[in-house]
């Protein structure tokens, strides 16, 4: 699935702005600054695809992108702290909830943990949104270049600990490291059995 080709689709702002529903889908979801953009940037292995930046609330729209025409990979704006203008900020988290509750080919949601912070109340609220959905999610621990091997598992048995209170998680928990490649071809293949 990954060795073929990637393009950007469209950036969506409204509901009624969502290609057409013809294929499987899986997102990334997570707070600001949390990796997003980054991870969709490494599993593509395209450095610049999806826009990064250290500012939080970088990614403003539901960005589509095209795997070899077969599964669109969805960036979206993160929630929780962002800096940007609050009703620009409102806006986005209300479409965000949106599509995690109503998007029929929705096939996972990947929600992105830094491994350095662990699940916060902003996480749980998504999370349990996604099980009212019906929405499998899985947990994707991010930055993992950036802790040391305790604090790693200190943040692993967290999230672990968190996921067996909710419906819709998937159990195993994926640690990465854009920057590094961690976890890259393990959530690659994850993927590639979801269509
Ligand atoms: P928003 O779009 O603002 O919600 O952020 P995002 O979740 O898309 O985060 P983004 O990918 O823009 O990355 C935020 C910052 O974290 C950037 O400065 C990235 O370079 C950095 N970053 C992302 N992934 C990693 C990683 O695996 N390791 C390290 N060290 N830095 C990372
Ligand atoms: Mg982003």
């Amino acid at each position: 699935l990954f060795a073929g080709e990637v393009t950007f689709v469209k950036g969506v702002v409204a509901m009624s702005g969502l290609p057409d529903a013809d294929r499987p889908e899986v997102c990334f979801a997570g707070r600001s600054n949390v990796g997003k953009s980054s991870l969709i940037n490494a599993l593509t292995g395209r450095k610049a695809l999806a826009r990064a930046s250290n500012t939080p609330g970088r990614t403003q729209e539901i960005n589509y992108f095209d795997l070899g025409g077969q599964t669109f990979l969805v960036d979206l704006p993160g929630y929780g702290y962002a800096n940007a203008p609050l009703p620009k900020v409102e806006k986005w988290q209300a479409l965000l909830k949106q599509y995690l509750s109503g998007r029929a080919t929705l096939r996972r949601a990947f929600v992105l943990i830094d491994a350095r912070h662990g699940i916060k109340p902003v996480d749980e609220e998504i999370m349990a949104l996604l099980d009212s959905s019906a929405v499998t999610f899985q947990c994707v621990l991010t930055k993992a270049d950036k802790v040391k091997a305790a604090e790693r598992d200190k943040m692993l048995a967290q999230v672990r600990t968190r996921l067996a209170t909710h419906a819709a998680a998937f159990p195993e928990i994926v640690l990465t490291s854009s920057e590094k490649g961690d976890g890259i071809a393990t959530l690659r293949a994850i993927i590639a059995t979801l269509e």
